[in-house]
């Protein structure tokens, strides 16, 4: 075998011995944090396949969801919106994070400002988000009361791609279930929370496995 081929073939044999390129997720959260649990726990279940969370950063310092990140070793970035003059110094201080931390993906998990267009362009079809609501029905705050006060018979969660608009993009993944009588506010928020700990890990792993191939 001649030198070149014999190269050839150590190379080959290096990249099957290299473990698998890990996606890079990042957290962008503002309050308690349940769903980024929720992924955390799927990425160590192996439930979200060879992938690691890079960056949990939080607009709020003291919520929740940073302190469980630090608890789980995570890194934890605060970067307090009180302490930038405007939006875009705040954005940029969270798109340096970003930028160190090399992300696949950027799951927003209960974060509480809309990105500007600037900021999602730079991350076209790499963000995510949760929603309590079968979107496009019910964006923006109190989307369980929204469903209530509409009589609706149906609610559920939904994942989607992040784009310029408040709770709008692509939609990945919904799941529907439905509205109980005598159901509160208080008692659909919390039974949407809990499919939400399910359905926010298996969008997460459908868009990082990438387009399924067709047979
Ligand atoms: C969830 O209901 C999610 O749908 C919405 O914000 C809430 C965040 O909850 N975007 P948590 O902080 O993940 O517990």
């Amino acid at each position: 075998m001649s030198s070149e081929a014999l190269a050839k073939e150590e190379a080959k044999d290096l990249l099957l011995e290299m473990p698998e390129r890990r996606s890079r997720i990042a957290i962008l959260l503002s309050g308690r944090g349940s769903n980024f649990e929720a992924i955390a726990d799927a990425v160590e279940s192996g439930l979200i396949p060879r992938a690691a969370i890079v960056a949990v950063i939080s607009d709020a310092p003291d919520a929740r969801g940073l302190a469980i990140a630090r608890e789980r070793g995570l890194p934890a970035h605060a970067v307090d919106r009180r302490e930038f003059a405007s939006r875009g110094d705040h954005e940029a201080a969270i798109l340096r994070v970003l930028e160190g931390a090399r992300p696949d993906l950027i799951c927003l998990a209960g974060y509480m400002r809309v990105l500007s267009p600037q900021f999602v362009a730079r991350y076209r079809g790499k963000i995510v988000n949760i929603h309590p609501a079968l979107l496009p029905k019910f964006a923006g705050l109190h989307a369980q009361r929204q469903a209530l006060e509409a009589g609706e018979a149906l609610s559920g969660c939904t994942v989607h791609f992040v784009d310029e608009g408040t709770d709008t993009g692509p939609v990945i993944l919904q799941k529907t279930f439905p509205i109980l009588p005598g159901d509160t506010e208080e008692s659909l928020s919390e039974r949407i929370l809990s499919e939400e700990h399910r359905a926010y890990p298996e969008a997460i792993a459908r868009v990082l496995s990438g387009p399924e191939e067709e047979s």
